[in-house]
């Protein structure tokens, strides 16, 4: 019997939206199993500038709940992405295409696939709706 295929994808995924969910649906359906790394508290607070509004251990409870989703980890360091791809032992790494090309090195020990974003929604963008009350 073959191994497993593992397929592995990163985010915040803070204010979880349907945007979230269909990457996750997408990155399922290319392999057996699916692990999502969620990034700190920390790692988002250096990358984004601001603190999501769940905490991480909310935003991987909320993840790892999802039905496509097989494991959840907690993304420390945006410089240890090989690390994580070996430790899982994934054979895909998906991305959004907001990262289309940043993440090729990775194709000497997994298939690195862009997944289209779903136009017109991004956690940015819900949270300053709802700041602006409309
Ligand atoms: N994503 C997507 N379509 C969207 C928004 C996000 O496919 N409309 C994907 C991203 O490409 C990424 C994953 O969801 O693979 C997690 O993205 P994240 O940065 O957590 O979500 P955003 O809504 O883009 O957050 P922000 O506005 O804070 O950048």
């Amino acid at each position: 019997m073959s191994e497993p295929r593992t397929v592995i994808t990163f985010g915040t995924f803070d204010v979880f939206h349907v945007g979230h969910l269909r990457v996750i649906q997408r990155a399922a359906e290319l392999g057996d199993r699916l692990v999502v790394g969620v990034s700190a508290d920390a790692l988002n607070l250096r990358k984004k500038g601001r603190e999501p509004v769940f905490s991480e251990a909310e935003r991987l409870a909320i993840v790892a709940a999802l039905k496509p989703v097989d494991g959840v980890f907690l993304e420390e360091s945006l410089e240890l992405k090989r690390d994580y791809i070996l430790e899982h032992g994934a054979a895909v790494l998906v991305m959004g295409d907001d990262w289309a090309g940043r993440f090729d090195e990775f194709g000497d020990i997994c298939e690195v696939v862009y997944l289209p974003r779903t136009p017109a929604i991004s956690t940015t963008a819900l949270i300053e709706k709802i700041s602006a009350g409309s």
